[in-house]
């Protein structure tokens, strides 16, 4: 991995590790609420096994997850739309990416999943389009979110949903959409302990 790519990833670990230690004091909604380590590198090899070039990201946040997708697809020139609705997150993305230097394949959607989601879903060349797709924003509207999703990945696409143990306050739901891929005879699943509990989901048609 080249440097600038890694000493973001660093910093940004280290920031991660600050706030869930609460070693800083940082309002509740500009906590980075990042993905583990483990999940970024489970994420990018994932992402270079299948060769993956467009992603969609639901939940950008200060652009962790988002810098472990770009670093493996930028050398396939592949994209990622990634949504986020908190424009200070943004901005601190933005910086992160730029240091990083990898702007190039990111554009981001500022505004609200459902409303950016439903805009993506009505159009026709993302039908079938993306080969991965990471869900990591809201959980109440997880359901809706993938029912929009589904159609925009391609046969053989994947898609990983955070937060399916971790924080114990979701379980419940994340059963319950768990439960709900699993009666999809379309869909393979699992549910992995790996990080904060990734759901591994593959549209087989
Ligand atoms: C768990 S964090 C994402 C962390 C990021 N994937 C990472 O690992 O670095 C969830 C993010 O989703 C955003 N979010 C939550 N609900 C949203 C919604 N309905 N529309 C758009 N963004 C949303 C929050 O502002 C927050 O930054």
């Amino acid at each position: 991995m080249n440097a600038d790519i890694s000493n973001v990833l660093d910093e940004l670990e280290n920031q991660s590790r600050l706030e869930k230690a609460r070693k800083v004091d940082v309002a509740p909604q500009d906590r980075m609420l990042a993905i583990t380590k483990e999940t970024g590198e489970f994420l990018n090899m994932i992402l270079r096994l299948k060769n993956a070039k467009n992603v969609l990201e639901v939940g950008m946040s200060v652009g962790y997850s988002t810098i472990w997708i770009a670093e493996a697809i930028i050398e396939k020139s592949g994209k990622i739309f990634t949504i986020e609705k908190n424009p200070d997150k943004i901005k601190r993305a933005m910086d992160n990416f730029a240091k990083a230097k990898i702007e190039k394949v990111i554009e981001i959607k500022e505004g609200i999943a459902m409303t950016i989601l439903k805009e993506l879903s009505a159009q026709e060349k993302n039908q079938n389009f993306f080969d991965m797709v990471l869900i990591d924003a809201d959980k109440e509207n997880i359901i809706e979110y993938f029912d929009l999703i589904l159609p925009m990945v391609m046969p053989g696409g994947v898609i990983i949903t955070d937060n399916m143990l971790h924080p114990e306050k979701y379980r419940q739901d994340m059963k319950k959409f768990s439960d709900y891929l699993k009666s999809n005879p379309d869909l393979r699943t699992t549910t992995s302990n790996i990080g904060n509990g990734e759901e591994i989901t593959i549209k087989i048609k």
